[in-house]
C-alpha cells in the first residue's frame, strides 16, 4: 500500500523521509526510494524490495538536502523493480513526483506525450504525471499552475506530491477524491507531508488534513492552501492528541468511519500486483495455479461468517458468471455440520478478515478431511486460515479495527471478481476481448468509491431523518441480494435497530404483511439486470404506505417519481456494482449509529473476531 514523506527545513531531509517511510512500512509495499534536492540537483535513489534495501544504497550513495520527498510502492502499473519505483522524474530532470493513485486515463496520456515527443522511462501511470508537470511548467512558468493544471487532464483519484529544482523553496501536494490522504504536518521553520499520520507524528502533533481537490504549497515557513481552481481556502489546524489510539483515528470520529474512507485506497491496492491493465490480464501467484490444475477444479465451497458469507454470496455469482464453474456458499457454522459432499476437485475456499474466527477455520478443517483444496481470502497476516490453506489471496485493506466490517467486505468482492477472471482466462471459459473488457473494467472502481464517498453529506441528512426507526427492511435483487442483507446486518449491528435483508422477490410472500410507514425498505436498484423486477417491488412497497430510501444510479428517470429517498451511486459495469452499492449502506448505518452516539466501533455484545463457536 503506497506511503508518502515529504520534508522541507534546514534538517538532513534524507534520514526523516526514511524514518516516516518505516513508519508506513506495515502497510505492506514492493519497493521504496527517495528524491532529494542536492546542491541545487535531484538525486534520487530507489530500488525494488524492502526498505532495507533502500537505505543500504542511501548508504553506498549518500543524498543530502533539506527538502525531499519518498515513497513506498505497491505496484498497480509495470512490475515492482527499481525502474518503475517512485519518485518518477521528468526529461529535464527539474520536477519529481511522488504518487498514490491510478491515473486512469494514462494510456491516452502517455500516447498523447509521446506524440509529443516525450520519452517514458517507466512503465508506470505516474510517469505521466510528471511530463504533464514539466509540459505545463513551460507554459505556466509556476510550479503551482503546474500541477493544477496538470490535475485537470487526470481521471481518478490521487494523492501527489511535487519538488522540482526550479522552486527549491517548496514542495506542492494535491488531494484528488479518496486516493488515501495527504496530511502536512507543521514544525518550526520546518515542515512535512505525508500520506498517513503515523509516518509524521514523531516530529509534529499540528496537522492539516487536505481535503479533497485542494492543493498546498509547503514551504520551510509556512503551508498555503488553495482549491483546484485557485481559491485560497481557510484551512484548520488539528492538534492530534498524544493517546495513540486518537492518533491513529486521525481527521475521523471513529475507526468505522477512517475505514469506509479507506476504501478508495484499498480497493487501489486490491488491485496492486495483480492486475496487469495492459495486458488485460489478473494474475493470482498466491494460488499456485496453472491450466491443468485450475481445469481440474470441480465446485468451489465458498464457507464464511457474517460480513464475510455476504460477500462469498457476491462471489458466487461472479465465479459462475464469469468462469462457469459452479459454487455452493457454505455459512461457516452450518457447513462443519453438514457432512458435506467433498472431494479431490473441491475447493473450499473459506473468507475471513480476521483468519481466526472459530466457525470458518472449523469448515476448513471439515474440508480437509474430506481430501479438498483449500483456499482462503484473509486479511490477517499470519493468521490461522491463511496459514493452513493450500492458497491465500490476502486482502490488501491493513488493520480493520471498527468492529463492523467494511473495508474488508470491499476488498472481497473485488478479489472474488479477480479470482473468476484468473480462473476464467485458465479454464479458457473467456475469450480476450471479454477478459480485457472485465480487467479494463476494474480501473474505475477505486474513484466510483471515491465518489460515493464524497457524496456523504448526502447520507447524513438521511441518517437524519430515519434515525428514530424501530425497524428497517433491505431488498436487493441478484447480485445486489447480498448488499440488502449487508446493509442490514451494518445497520442492526452498530445502531441495534432491528433490520432485515431480504431476496426483493420473496416480499410478496411474507415480509408484505409488516410494511407501513413504520417500516422503511431500503431498496437497491442500481441499473444491473434486475432494474426493472426492482422498480415494480418499490412499487408494491409503496402502495402498502411504506417510505422507500432507493439506492440508484446517476441519471435514472424513473425512481425520482417514487420516492424523494434516493441515494445516488455512480454507473458502473453491474459485475462490479456490489462494491458501489454497499459504500453509501455503510454510511448510512455509520451515521445513524454516531448520530444516536453510540459506540460505533465496539458496538455491544460484539467482538472483532469471534474465535469461540
Ligand atoms: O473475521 P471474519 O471475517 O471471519 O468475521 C466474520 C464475522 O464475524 C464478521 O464479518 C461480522 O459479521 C462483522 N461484525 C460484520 O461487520
Amino acid at each position: 500500500m503506497c506511503g508518502i514523506v515529504g520534508y522541507i527545513g534546514d534538517r538532513d531531509a534524507t534520514p526523516i523521509i526514511l524514518g516516516g517511510l518505516k513508519r508506513l512500512e506495515y502497510r505492506g509495499y514492493d519497493s521504496a526510494g527517495v528524491a532529494v534536492l542536492d546542491d541545487g540537483q535531484i538525486e534520487i535513489r530507489r530500488d525494488a524490495g524492502k526498505l532495507s534495501h533502500l537505505e543500504s544504497l542511501v548508504n553506498d550513495m549518500p543524498v543530502h538536502g533539506k527538502i525531499g520527498i519518498g515513497h513506498t510502492r505497491w505496484a498497480t502499473h509495470g512490475e515492482p523493480n527499481a525502474r518503475n519505483a517512485h519518485p518518477h522524474i521528468g526529461s529535464t530532470g527539474e520536477f519529481v513526483v511522488v504518487h498514490n493513485g491510478i491515473v486512469e486515463n494514462y494510456l491516452a496520456l502517455r500516447e498523447e506525450l509521446e506524440a509529443e515527443g516525450t520519452e517514458f522511462k517507466s512503465d508506470t501511470d505516474t510517469e505521466t504525471i510528471v511530463h504533464l508537470v514539466e509540459k505545463f511548467f513551460a507554459i505556466e512558468g509556476n510550479l503551482l499552475d503546474a500541477v493544477r493544471r496538470t490535475l485537470q487532464h487526470l481521471k481518478g483519484a490521487h494523492g501527489i506530491v511535487v519538488m522540482s529544482s526550479r522552486e527549491p523553496d517548496k514542495i506542492v501536494a494535491a488531494r484528488v477524491g479518496n486516493a488515501g490522504g495527504v496530511v502536512i504536518g507543521l514544525g518550526e521553520n520546518e515542515n512535512y507531508v505525508a500520506s498517513d499520520l503515523p509516518a509524521i507524528l514523531e516530529h509534529t502533533r499540528k496537522v492539516v488534513f487536505l481535503e479533497s481537490h485542494q492543493i498546498a504549497v509547503v514551504t520551510k515557513k509556512n503551508v498555503k492552501v488553495i482549491d483546484t481552481d485557485g481559491k485560497p481556502i481557510n484551512t484548520q489546524v488539528q492538534r492530534i492528541a498524544w493517546d495513540p489510539v486518537a492518533a491513529e483515528k486521525g481527521e475521523y470520529r471513529h475507526f468505522m468511519q477512517k475505514e469506509i474512507h479507506e476504501q478508495v485506497r484499498s480497493l487501489t491496492d486490491t488491485l496492486a500486483g495483480r492486475v496487469d491493465f495492459d495486458a488485460g490480464r489478473v494474475t493470482l501467484h498466491e494460488l499456485n495455479l496453472d491450466a491443468a490444475k485450475a481445469k481440474k477444479i470441480q465446485k468451489i465451497i465458498i464457507t464464511a461468517c457474517g460480513t464475510a458469507a455476504h460477500a462469498g454470496m457476491v462471489g458466487k455469482i461472479l465465479i459462475e458468471r464469469i468462469a462457469r464453474v459452479p459454487v455452493e456458499v457454505a455459512i461457516a457454522s452450518e457447513f462443519r455440520y453438514a457432512d458435506p459432499l467433498v472431494d479431490e476437485n473441491t475447493v473450499i475456499l473459506a473468507i475471513s478478515q480476521s483468519g481466526e474466527t472459530a466457525d470458518t477455520l472449523a469448515a476448513m478443517e471439515e474440508g480437509r478431511s474430506k481430501g479438498g483444496i483449500l483456499w482462503s481470502n484473509v486479511n490477517a497476516i499470519g493468521s490461522q486460515a491463511m496459514r493452513i490453506a493450500d492458497g491465500c489471496i490476502s486482502m490488501q485493506v491493513g488493520p480493520e479495527i471498527g468492529v463492523a466490517s467494511t473495508k474488508a467486505f470491499t476488498a472481497p468482492l473485488v478479489d472474488m471478481y479477480l479470482l473468476a477472471v484468473y480462473l476464467g482466462d485458465l479454464r479458457g471459459t473467456l475469450d480476450p476481448d471479454q477478459r480485457f473488457k472485465l480487467v479494463n473494467d476494474l480501473m474505475g472502481i477505486p474513484s466510483l468509491a471515491g465518489v460515493c464517498l464524497d457524496r456523504e453529506d448526502e447520507i447524513v441528512a438521511l441518517a437524519r431523518k430515519f434515525m428514530n426507526m424501530d425497524h428497517m427492511l433491505y431488498l436487493g435483487r441478484g447480485i445486489n441480494m447480498p448488499i440488502a442483507y449487508e446493509g442490514a446486518l451494518k445497520l442492526k449491528e452498530i445502531s441495534y435497530i432491528h433490520a432485515e435483508g431480504y431476496p426483493a422477490g420473496e416480499m410478496k410472500h411474507g415480509p408484505i404483511a409488516l410494511i407501513d410507514r413504520s417500516m422503511p425498505v431500503v431498496a437497491l436498484a442500481p441499473k444491473d439486470p434486475w432494474y426493472d423486477k426492482m422498480i415494480s417491488q418499490i412499487e408494491q412497497a409503496l402502495a402498502r404506505g411504506g417510505e422507500v430510501i432507493a439506492v440508484a444510479t446517476d441519471g435514472d428517470e424513473r425512481i425520482p417519481d417514487l420516492t424523494d429517498n434516493i441515494i445516488w451511486v455512480p454507473e458502473v459495469p453491474w459485475l462490479l456494482s456490489p462494491v458501489i452499492t454497499s459504500i453509501p449502506l455503510q454510511l448510512f448505518a455509520y451515521h445513524i449509529a454516531s448520530l444516536l452516539g453510540l459506540d460505533v466501533d465496539q458496538p455491544r455484545n460484539l467482538a472483532k473476531s469471534v474465535t469461540v463457536e
